[in-house]
């Protein structure tokens, strides 16, 4: 045993040696705060690093700190947050932004942050390891790939959570007090760079003396399994005059608050009066949704819609795949209109 968690000590050391020049230079990683970490974590959450950036640098130049967030209106939130998707994710940090604001001290058990909504066991630990509150490393998709390579993990697991039980003791075993944050982000640079997932380029990775499989990338252990896919059909119907466009907006469920085009019972449609001016597809979870958008002239607009200026839609919150169908078919229509 003294001799594995040295050479894990070993390890996590070249790691952190490498990562002092290969480190990516991400916005939340330059002067950071619990506040700016709790941000960026959320955004990471179901997000791509290079689709983040641009909306964490919005929203802190906007809410710069975690007071200014907890007072905000939930409006703000939402266009901030606005294309980001997963919407339910801005409100989560809303109230976890207002919930901090409020207490005296700021918890450090990963028991209690993950009673907050939309706090999980991994953004618990990357919070709290990345601020510096905490000496454990937060495994994401990357460093549980890793891991498991380095140990030549064995066997299929049912979910995330069961590999990361299993790998949870070797990661403990990285830990370099007061590091542990930095061996956690080396990981994510490590596998977003060299310990890619189908072509790991073992021959300059810096802890491949370490690592079981370096040089082996076809044994790698079995991928997770794919969570099961449901399809879904929803209809929608452009209802525009040129000035204002309708919109609807949920008062309850996932995506309250946050507008999107006016959805119609399939049964209300007549396949051969009414058009399709666009068809989009979007995913939600583990459900695949195809969306039909009618054009929707003469149609009876419903009390719980709104009429909305083409002018005001870039400041108001709008689903990200929405506001994309939106542009698209604006676009068009400008394009087919008279020139005047
Ligand atoms: N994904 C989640 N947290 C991250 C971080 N701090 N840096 C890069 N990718 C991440």
């Amino acid at each position: 045993m003294e001799e594995k968690r040295q050479a894990f000590f070993l390890a996590a050391t070249a790691l952190l040696d490498w990562w002092k020049d290969a480190a990516r230079p991400l916005p939340w990683r330059t002067s950071r705060t619990l506040y700016s970490t709790v941000v960026s974590e959320f955004m990471l959450q179901q997000t791509r690093v290079a689709m983040a950036i641009p909306y964490f640098h919005r929203w802190m130049e906007r809410l710069p700190t975690l007071s200014a967030a907890a007072a905000a209106e939930p409006s703000t939130i939402l266009l901030l947050w606005s294309g980001l998707g997963y919407y339910a994710r801005a409100r989560n940090l809303h109230h976890l932004c207002q919930v901090l604001a409020s207490l005296p001290t700021i918890p450090v058990e990963p028991a209690v942050w993950q009673r907050f909504p939309g706090v999980g066991p991994y953004t618990a630990t990357a919070i709290l390891s990345l601020a510096g509150l905490m000496d454990a490393i937060p495994l994401d998709g990357n460093g549980l790939r890793i891991l498991a390579r380095l140990v030549a993990a064995q066997g299929s697991f049912a979910n995330r959570s069961a590999l990361e039980r299993s790998l949870r003791p070797m990661a403990d075993l990285l830990r370099i007090p007061g590091r542990c944050g930095a061996v956690g982000e080396a990981l994510m640079d490590l596998g977003s760079s060299i310990c890619l997932p189908a072509k790991p380029r073992c021959e300059i990775c810096p802890i491949r003396p370490w690592c079981q499989l370096a040089g082996r990338p076809k044994e790698m252990p079995a991928p997770l399994p794919i969570r099961p896919r449901r399809r879904e059909i929803i209809h929608r119907v452009w209802i525009c005059d040129g000035a204002v466009l309708w919109l609807q907006r949920p008062m309850s469920g996932r995506l309250r608050h946050v507008f999107e085009l006016p959805e119609i019972p399939s049964t209300a449609i007549n396949r051969r009066s009414n058009s399709v001016l666009l068809q989009g597809m979007r995913t939600i979870g583990s459900v695949i949704y195809r969306e039909i958008i009618y054009d929707g002239q003469n149609w009876p607009t419903m009390d719980q819609w709104q009429a909305v200026a083409i002018p005001e839609l870039n400041s108001i919150p709008i689903s990200g795949p929405h506001r994309r169908w939106i542009r698209t078919i604006l676009e068009r229509e400008s394009e087919l209109s008279p020139k005047n």
